[in-house]
């Protein structure tokens, strides 16, 4: 924070945010959010490939090192809206420099988990979910202590897939996956959410960020996506978070915290809404018990089930892999990789790389 110096007053306290994935879904919300708000400003954007032209930032980058223009940067917040495990270095940075971390990136902390831990023990920042489930948890849990908590139940809309058998799935088309029924989003994320692997991420991202263990988490399909998740508490309450799917709330939530700034959604119209809930279908969706079987085991496994995925999911979108190829690609890699911990940021992206080649293998006899 910094105290902005007009020629009026030096009452305006202005936070600099570094907006790394300036041109994806997240990051075009963020600029939105941060354009609206005069507290806040932006000091750095960062795309991986993606021209800046349209950023309006003293700082900008295209590809390279984050962990460099970070530190040029002097950001108060990170927003770290890059897609996949290429975020790792800046949830690590922001972490360990007690920089606070708006994570939208759920892939370094699926992979990371462990270290970021370590480096939030060490930096002192804060983590403020941008996950729409993680952001509703998070104002769920704030001023309740670990011992209250029975579990996590975390929402998902079931994608556009959703009530489908696996003949169904057989020769689902990329355009089909893309189509999802309640959130517009990138197109990784977007396939993520067809298979359940979004939410298997997920579920190991909520372990991480609330120290709940994977029994205490629970998934549930929940259609129109209003309500974003919820806890259930020892005495048998249960608090949820409402609100129309716009990723711009829990964005400007994480950016603003703790002040909640308004945004221009409009109130919820209670009586429109339906809120049916239902079990998720684990046989046609296998990606979902996958995650939580890496996630129990722990070590790198986490790390190789995103990186299998993040493989499989390019594949497919490349026409590369049929849909249900995804799901066997990840199995099949996380049978091979040995899972070991990894106890630095080099072991972690070894780990990465040997998931990758595996699955990069599966891929060549698919
Ligand atoms: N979209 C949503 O509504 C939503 C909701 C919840 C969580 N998330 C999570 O937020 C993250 C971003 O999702 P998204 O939907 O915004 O993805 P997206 O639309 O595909 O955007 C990804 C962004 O990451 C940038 N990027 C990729 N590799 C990079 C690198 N090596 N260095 C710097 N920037 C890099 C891309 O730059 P280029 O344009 O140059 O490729 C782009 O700006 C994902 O982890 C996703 O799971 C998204």
């Amino acid at each position: 924070m910094h105290l902005l110096r007009s020629a009026h007053s030096y009452t305006e306290i202005v936070k600099r945010v570094a907006l790394l994935g300036a041109t994806g879904s997240i990051g075009r919300q963020a600029i939105e959010i941060v354009e609206a708000h005069p507290e806040l400003e932006l000091c750095a954007a960062a795309s991986g490939s993606t021209p800046l032209d349209h950023v309006d930032a003293p700082l900008k980058q295209v590809g390279g090192d984050l962990t460099e223009l970070l530190e040029r940067a002097e950001p108060d917040v990170v927003l770290n809206g890059v897609v996949g495990f290429a975020g790792i270095h800046a949830t690590l940075w922001a972490l360990g420099n007690g920089v606070d971390l708006a994570l939208a990136n759920k892939e370094s902390l699926v992979a990371g988990g462990e270290l970021a831990l370590a480096a939030l023990a060490t930096g002192g920042a804060r983590v403020l979910p941008v996950d729409s489930e993680h952001s509703a948890l998070f104002q769920c849990l704030e001023g309740r202590s670990g011992d209250q908590i029975d579990s996590l139940v975390l929402t998902a809309s079931g994608g556009p897939f959703r009530g489908r058998s696996r003949e169904e799935l057989l020769d689902v088309s990329p355009e089909e996956s893309l189509a999802h029924p309640t959130w517009s989003m990138g197109p990784k994320v977007t396939v993520d959410s067809a298979t359940l692997a979004n939410k298997g991420l997920e579920l190991i991202e909520a372990h991480f960020l609330f120290g709940v263990p994977y029994e205490q988490i629970e998934v549930v399909i929940q259609p129109t996506s209003i309500v974003h998740s919820l806890a259930r508490f020892r005495d048998g309450a249960a608090i949820a978070h409402l609100g129309y799917p716009d990723m711009r709330v829990p964005i400007s939530y994480a950016l603003t915290y703790p002040e909640r700034a308004a945004t221009t959604l409009p109130p919820l119209d209670l009586t429109t809404l339906r809120l049916e809930f239902e079990a998720p279908d684990l046989e046609t969706f296998p990606m979902l018990a996958l995650a939580r079987e890496a996630g129990e085991k722990g070590g790198t496994y986490p790390c190789a089930y995103n990186a299998a995925n993040e493989v499989a999911v390019a594949a497919f979108l490349a026409g590369r892999l049929p849909f249900l190829g995804i799901a066997d690609l990840v199995a099949d890699a996380l049978a091979r990789v040995d899972g070991a911990p990894a106890g630095d940021l080099e072991q972690l992206v070894d780990a990465d790389r040997a998931a990758r080649a595996l699955a990069d293998e599966g891929l060549a006899v698919a």
